[in-house]
């Protein structure tokens, strides 16, 4: 039987505990997981796209050939039909979350019919965590631990000169 490949798409800027639990879920369900980097996004972002590849990579090194990391950039659909993944998955935190993720699933849906998308609920513990915050929380000087892998909290410090914290 063929492998079930998924694609895990984001901007990850940087990776969190929230996009890990993501993967390693996928995994409890499909035989290989493409993260999938966005690198022409109109956000700016803390890491170049070389970075985040680099930390993603770090991050699922010990996953072998089930974890694809890969950067993408114009539409996630036509990249998708590229790699020939017609499942895309997303984790949903909260009920906010939802609407913006749903105006994507149909956007992708009607930009090209067979795609599938598929939400999972973050685990409680990773239910506050985002990117957005892991980077304001680091650059003010709080300790994002809990919330992000060693590699990561590296990086962080690099990025905002900080000592360790
Ligand atoms: O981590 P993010 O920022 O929530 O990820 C958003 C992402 C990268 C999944 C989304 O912005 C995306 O797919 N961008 C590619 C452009 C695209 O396909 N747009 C049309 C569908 S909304």
């Amino acid at each position: 039987m063929s492998k079930v490949r998924v694609l895990f798409p984001g901007t990850f800027d940087p990776p969190t505990n929230g996009h890990s639990d993501i993967v390693d879920r996928c995994l409890n369900i499909f035989d290989c997981v493409v993260v999938a980097v966005l690198s022409n996004s109109a956000k700016t972002t803390l890491f170049t796209v070389k970075e985040r590849l680099e930390l993603l990579k770090l991050e699922y090194k010990q996953y072998g050939k089930k974890v694809e990391v890969l950067s993408f950039s114009g539409l996630l659909v036509d990249f998708a039909k590229r790699q020939k993944i017609n499942i895309v998955v997303r984790g949903l935190r909260a009920i906010s979350d939802f609407d913006y993720e749903a105006q994507m699933a149909l956007m992708n849906k009607s930009l090209w019919p067979d795609v599938e998308t598929l939400f999972l609920t973050a685990k409680e513990e990773n239910s506050y965590v985002s990117s957005t915050l892991v980077k304001q929380v680091s650059s003010l000087g709080g300790s994002v631990r809990k919330l992000v892998s060693a590699n990561v909290v590296k990086a962080l410090q690099s990025k905002f000169h900080k000592r360790p914290i």
